[in-house]
């Protein structure tokens, strides 16, 4: 992917040197466009050795490192798939969002008929500014992207949200932005379960099992990059990914409700997460002393949250995960007719695999029988084959003739 990378003048501006690098070993071909507030903070020399291109931009100093004098921001405008702002002050985001272009990169914003990506970064009452708020929101109305600030120690030494949201993420950012779609998948909203459910005890004791909600993620992650809008309801601890609206929830009643609520709107649902089976019948509000004699917990059945998408589904498909640990395909089927799924993803968890692993396997299966054995990769790779392999099997009628 061809990657125009504006560089404005914040002290985040150092990190751009990171980005390109993450950029350029992914195979990306990067440009980079210096503002000159931004050549205060990184020269165009780093950014022109890292890109191993030459550094544009509007400061008269280096010029010479044109590669040609045509009309500048209308030829690198095309030249781009992406144009990502990293770090964008608010100086460029109200120029932007008025219409203003009064040096290269402004005006190579209005010229560009890409996918623009604003990666924000500036103190936390200048983020927090209405000003800069409004220009977020008109900037969002003309379809451009942003990968929100976060939170910390500002350069300022003051506390709050303005910091530039991770390297990691802007790169996830740009390349979710970039990736191939699937016609299945465009423009429809895709729900995903993923992570542990916790059923709480007491205020400081829970039931909940080894899920780490990876391979659930990473599958709101390929149907993100299928092209879905994608509703990720989440348990556990891992960090929501870019572009990704997220309900964070702890137990499997939450979980439930939060689907129940999204279902109507939805084209289809993944269900990855590891909902735990059962629940304390009742929740102790103070902490529960210890006691000498045995001790006795009452469970009860947490909801099923597919079975119970399944009664009030109209026009979804679902897809299920399986993790069994013997009679794998015979459990998974089962699963699949009395769930009335489209598909489910076997997943063996015998000797230890699955759970928390980097690496995993799957089988697909639908009514016609189990396919071929997707992995062993690493789950982002799992995922989008998973994802691509539903695709070609999204057809298949889930209930029995
Ligand atoms: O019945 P079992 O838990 O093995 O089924 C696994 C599938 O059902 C997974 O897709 C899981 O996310 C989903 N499930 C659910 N609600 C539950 C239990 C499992 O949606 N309470």
């Amino acid at each position: 992917m061809k990657v125009l990378l504006g560089v404005t003048g914040g002290i985040a501006a150092y990190k751009a040197g990171d980005l390109i690098r993450m950029l350029v070993r992914a195979g990306h071909h990067v440009r980079c466009c210096l503002t000159d507030a931004g050549s205060r903070f990184i020269t165009p020399l780093t950014l022109a050795t890292l890109s191993g291109e030459p550094c544009f931009g509007a400061n008269p100093e280096y010029h010479e490192w044109r590669p040609n004098p045509r009309v500048e921001h209308v030829d690198l405008a095309r030249w781009a798939d992406i144009l990502a702002v990293v770090p964008a002050t608010a100086d460029i985001i109200g120029k932007t969002a008025n219409g203003l272009a009064d040096d290269l990169l402004s005006t190579l914003l209005l010229a560009a008929e890409c996918k623009v990506l604003w990666a924000p970064a500036m103190n936390r009452a200048m983020w927090g500014h209405p000003a800069v708020q409004k220009n977020i929101a008109v900037l969002l109305g003309y379809e451009h992207h942003v990968v929100y600030p976060a939170s910390g120690v500002l350069a300022c030494g003051e506390e709050g949200t303005g910091k530039l949201a991770s390297v990691e993420e802007v790169f996830e950012a740009i390349g979710a932005l970039g990736s191939a779609p699937l016609k299945q998948f465009t423009g429809k909203r895709v729900m995903v379960t993923a992570g542990p459910t916790h059923e709480d005890l007491d205020p400081v004791r829970t039931l909940t099992n080894r899920s780490t909600g990876r391979m659930g993620i990473e599958m709101s992650r390929a149907f993100r990059d299928a092209g879905a809008a994608v509703h990720l309801i989440l348990g556990g601890e891992l960090p929501a990914p870019w572009g990704i609206d997220t309900i964070r929830v702890r137990s499997a009643e939450e979980m439930l409700n939060a689907c129940l609520a999204l279902w109507p709107d939805m084209d289809g649902v993944c269900a990855a997460a590891a909902v735990a089976d059962q629940r304390p019948e009742r929740f102790e509000p103070q902490k529960v002393k210890k006691q000498d004699a045995p001790e006795t917990v009452v469970l009860l059945r947490t909801p099923d949250i597919l079975a119970a998408l399944s009664n009030a589904r109209t026009h979804q498909w679902m897809l299920g995960f399986a993790a069994e640990s013997e009679n794998l395909v015979q459990n998974a089927t089962e699963k699949l007719s009395k769930k009335g799924l489209n598909a489910i993803l076997l997943n063996d968890i015998s000797q230890g695999k699955g759970f928390g692993d980097h690496d995993n396997c799957l089988i697909p299966i639908t009514r016609n029988g189990p396919g071929g054995a997707l992995g062993p990769v690493p789950k982002n790779q799992l995922a989008r084959e998973a994802v691509a392999w539903f695709a070609n099997h999204l057809e298949i009628n889930p209930l029995k003739d």
